[in-house]
């Protein structure tokens, strides 16, 4: 069990955890000691209870480290919206790589911020795979261009872009990008697929901020789909994944894209 009881030592029943778990498991039947009760196990780790206990009382394992810093009730401190949405801006779709690898401890980075994203029910249940082996990422860019350009629909669409992108680059389907990041779920329902698009979101973001850039791959998701032989190439189980190519880029922006901002019904 996640969370393994309260410090009585240190709690003063406030009962803001009481009101703070999503499941409702802290009770304060007495009225003066707080209990936490999980007998069909629906603790759902989301250690808010833990987060947001003034006095630090709530014991658990194996969930990870909680952190405290300074800022934490002051997000505006941390990026300023200014800042946030200048980022925003700048965080494009990256189609140009330099050679170089990822040193692993900045790859690394990567992943842990990919480990902050929301994911349904809290549920992390989705499984990372980093593909940076060029022989192994040329017969996956080998076996999706082939497959979406034998398909009526996706070779309308993008065969003649990626006979293009072959004339380019060695690895069409990944731009020569040194690396290709999996994120794979066995929730092929809505939210699997969505809990997979924030983790890359979240990767992406991270990533750009390191000097990386980056650009989700849907050929690769598509690819698969229609021919699910591939999945063993991509190393992959699941049947729902997301996949981003990662390197330096290799790229230099001028300004921005242009982008029509949208009327706002209501506001
Ligand atoms: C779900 C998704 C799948 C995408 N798949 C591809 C892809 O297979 N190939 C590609 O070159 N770009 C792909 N893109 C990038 C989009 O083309 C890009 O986000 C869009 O043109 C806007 O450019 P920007 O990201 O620089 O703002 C994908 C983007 C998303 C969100």
């Amino acid at each position: 069990m996640p969370i393994i009881g309260i410090d009585y030592d240190k709690c003063s029943t406030c009962g803001i955890c009481i009101t703070t778990c999503p499941r409702r498991l802290f009770k304060d039947e007495e009225g003066d000691k707080i209990n936490f009760e999980d007998p069909n196990s629906m603790c759902i780790r989301c250690g808010h209870c833990i987060a947001r206990c003034p006095e630090d009382a709530v014991l658990f394992e194996e969930m990870g480290e909680s952190f405290e810093f300074e800022e934490i009730n002051k997000s505006e401190e941390i990026i300023a919206f200014e800042d946030m949405y200048k980022f925003f801006q700048v965080h494009r779709s990256i189609r140009r790589y330099k050679k170089q690898k990822i040193p692993k401890e900045v790859i690394q980075k990567v992943f842990n911020a990919m480990q902050w994203a929301p994911t349904g029910r809290n549920m992390r249940s989705e499984t990372f795979i980093i593909i940076s082996d060029k022989e192994q990422l040329k017969a996956l860019s080998n076996a999706i261009q082939e497959v979406l350009t034998n398909d009526k629909a996706w070779g309308w669409l993008y065969g003649e872009r990626l006979a293009n992108l072959a004339k380019e680059f060695e690895i069409p389907v990944y731009f020569d990008a040194p690396h290709l990041i999996i994120v794979s779920s066995q929730l092929s329902t809505p939210i699997g697929i969505q809990n997979i698009a924030n983790i890359i979101t979240y990767g992406r973001l991270a990533a750009h901020s390191l000097g990386l850039g980056t650009c989700w791959n849907g050929w690769t998701q598509a690819g698969i789909e229609l021919n699910p032989k591939i999945r063993k190439l991509a190393h992959i189980r699941a049947k729902a994944l997301g996949a981003f190519t990662i390197g330096y880029p290799d790229y230099t922006l001028y300004r921005t894209p242009p982008r029509r901002l949208k009327h706002v019904k209501g506001l």
